[in-house]
């Protein structure tokens, strides 16, 4: 019984959360710590004296991810493991990622605490280059650690400046010796902001999605022919922006097109030499297509790869695409989605069963272990962005829910 009225410490939550959001804290409120940068250094540093604090081995693997590991009463059997991503998007907010991580902590630090012996170890989790917005494609410290990408791949992974990614985690001393290989777990539960307005419509305070989209990331690049704009006639320009813009728009339009619940998205664009008086020879755009059902994802590519197409030949813009990312749909385990809604009620939050229009780390740990994520509302529905925010309240209890979700898992023999 004494267990179950075990609550973590809102108050050290809530300081650990303000502590991390001064690293990278940008102007407008939120947070820039693009995965490898000197942020995301500190923001490591930081949350690697937290777990010697609690006396926790540190491990860090050749991906820079840093495990934190609390011995239980029998270390032969497989741990339970949670966490999350401690980079950001650029100009991004104070919760997403980092509330996973510091939650888990918080779990940790409340268990250790109360001198609780579980049966099983616990390990902590910092995944490394979740965001994918700096070296794409995203999830890459889980994606390696799960055996679905290569690492030698990622390390030759270029920044928009050319940047390797192998060289860059050497320059911020992450390149630990761990070899970068998964082993059996038995649970794996991440805490993470919802991104999206369900919850704070429904009023409700705990999200358990039942697994995430489908997701596609595609580069397309388009070549034209750069010219003076003064003397160059508008009839035969073979101008790059331009056929980009086209193409952008069919992108917004496909969703409506296909006539299902999906999203499609382009949210990065490069134009060369991109100059007011020179007519664009180069232009790279990426598209983001997400939906529960792959084969719609699929026919929704194949269907704008015929208007690229057609641009492409009436404005002789010829265009590359490269297949940046694909994951299918990931389903979480029933079993672990049913115990963090029952959880939640015991604990008294209102709840709901979800799908996770977001990508996370949990996708790539769903494929080789027992999954399950734990949501709280973000105000507004807002993420991404310098204001996303959420209720104190509510981190605490997810948390909560985290801890108890831990507990359990960690007390099975
Ligand atoms: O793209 C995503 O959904 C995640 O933020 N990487
Ligand atoms: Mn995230
Ligand atoms: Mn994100």
């Amino acid at each position: 019984m004494y267990i179950k009225n075990l609550r973590i410490n809102e108050r050290r939550l809530q300081d650990a959360m303000e502590e991390m959001a001064k690293i990278g804290a940008t102007p407008g409120g939120g947070v820039q710590r693009l995965a490898l940068s000197d942020e995301d250094r500190q923001a490591r540093d930081l949350f690697v004296k937290w777990l010697r604090e609690m006396d926790l081995e540190v491990m860090i693997d050749g991906m820079g991810n840093i495990f934190g590991k609390r011995p239980g009463r029998n270390n032969d059997l497989a741990p339970v493991m949670t966490g999350s991503h401690i980079d950001s998007q650029p100009k991004g907010g104070r919760f997403d990622g980092i509330l996973g991580v510091v939650g888990a902590l918080e779990a940790l630090r409340t268990i250790h605490g109360n001198r609780i012996e579980t049966e099983r170890p616990i390990i902590i989790v910092d995944w490394t280059n979740e965001e994918g917005t700096r070296f794409a494609p995203p999830m890459l410290g889980s994606g390696v650690w799960t055996e679905k990408l290569e690492k030698d791949w990622v390390y030759n992974r270029a920044d928009i400046h050319g940047k390797k990614f192998g060289e860059e985690l050497d320059r911020i001393g992450y390149m630990g010796k761990l070899p970068v290989k998964k082993w059996p777990v038995h649970a794996y539960y991440e805490y993470h902001i919802e991104q999206g307005p369900v919850l704070e419509r429904e009023g409700k305070v705990i999200g358990a999605p039942k697994g995430i989209v489908c997701i596609h990331w595609d580069d397309v690049y388009v070549k034209g022919t750069a010219n003076q704009v003064g003397p160059t006639p508008m009839e035969g320009r073979n101008d790059a922006l331009c056929a980009s813009a086209e193409m952008i728009l069919k992108v917004n339009e496909l969703p409506e097109k296909m006539d299902g619940n999906m999203v499609a998205t382009v949210g990065e664009i490069h134009n060369y030499p991109n100059s007011r008086n020179i007519i664009p020879d180069k232009a790279h755009f990426t598209v983001d297509i997400r939906s529960w059902d792959d084969e719609l994802v699929t026919r929704a590519w194949e269907e704008v790869r015929k208007d690229f197409d057609a641009i492409a030949e009436r404005r002789g813009c010829p265009i590359r695409i490269e297949e940046t990312w694909k994951v299918k749909h990931t389903p979480f385990d029933e079993k672990l989605v049913k115990r963090v809604l029952e959880t939640a009620d015991q604990l008294g939050y209102l709840n709901r069963p979800m799908v996770s229009g977001a990508g996370h780390d949990a996708s790539y740990i769903s494929m080789v272990a027992p999954t399950a994520m734990i949501f709280v509302p973000s105000i507004g529905g807002r993420s991404h962005v310098e204001v996303e925010n959420t209720r104190w309240e509510d981190c605490e209890a997810g948390a909560n829910v985290l801890l108890h979700c831990i507990l359990q898992s960690a007390l099975e023999k």
